[in-house]
């Protein structure tokens, strides 16, 4: 863990008005935090967001894209391609979150091939992956994980440098309900394992593996002690104060 920096990330989903979100950066632009050789931090707003955020957050704060498109972009009405985030200097972009795999049907291989897409842009992607309650109770979770794992590893092959996995079970999203620390020690342990079968020993190694679902100020700091554990992204709790408490859990 010493090797990998932690890192804490905001999924901010479909929220915030201009008056909400300019307060929000306000919130976190007064906040303390702990260092940025000891943390990365990330936040990632709406498309239209994006600009306000940019311009009036800290700088120790960068800012992510919660989607982009899969290739090049022209005529793909409703899209917004790795070019253009780039173009706005924006360094991070989430892929593969699970309301989308979910609820806008991308696939794995898709999935895989926004990921590509966007490394080779230039971007770092923040690729999230995880089971079902259903997929975990037939005991398929780490099958689950590694199928998605493969689809992004047949897309970017041996380039993992600019990725960070994000563990999010489906079931642990917005309901309240978190792994506990030992349930997401578990799993990490076995991806880190999957990296260093199926990629290599380094890419396992420097690989960060954040845990999201349901993380907040009162149950982050167990789950930051383990050591596969890498940090968080967050959702709702990222929408509040606490969010600067969950960044200061670093290990
Ligand atoms: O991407 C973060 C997310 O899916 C977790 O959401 O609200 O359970 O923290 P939440």
């Amino acid at each position: 863990k010493m090797a990998r920096k932690f890192f804490v990330g905001g999924n901010w989903k479909c929220n915030g008005t201009v008056e909400s979100v300019s307060k929000l950066v306000d919130t976190l632009n007064a906040g303390e935090i702990v260092s940025t050789d000891i943390v990365e931090v990330v936040v990632a707003p709406t498309f239209i967001h994006i600009p306000l955020v940019k311009d009036r957050l800290r700088s120790e704060i960068q800012v992510s894209a919660q989607n982009c498109w899969v290739k090049k972009g022209g005529a793909y009405t409703g899209e917004v391609s790795a070019e253009q985030l780039v173009d706005l200097g924006i360094p991070y972009v989430i892929l593969g979150h699970s309301e989308r795999r979910h609820i806008l049907k991308e696939s794995h291989d898709f999935v895989g091939q926004k990921c590509a897409y966007a490394l080779s842009k230039g971007l770092k992607v923040i690729a999230c992956i995880g089971e079902t309650l259903d997929e975990r109770e037939a005991g398929n979770t780490i099958k689950v994980c590694a199928e998605q794992l493969i689809a992004i590893k047949e897309a970017i092959g041996e380039n993992w440098s600019d990725v960070v996995v994000a563990y999010e079970p489906v079931w642990a999203i917005g309901t309240g309900k978190v792994a506990t620390p030992e349930q997401a020690e578990e799993v990490h342990a076995e991806l880190r394992k999957w990296l260093a079968e199926n990629v290599s020993a380094e890419v396992a190694e420097a690989t960060r593996i954040l845990y999201g679902g349901s993380v907040t100020a009162g149950n982050c700091k167990e789950l930051a002690k383990k050591p596969n554990v890498d940090g968080f992204l967050v959702g709702g709790a990222a929408l509040k104060p606490e969010f600067i408490d969950i960044i200061n859990s670093a290990q």
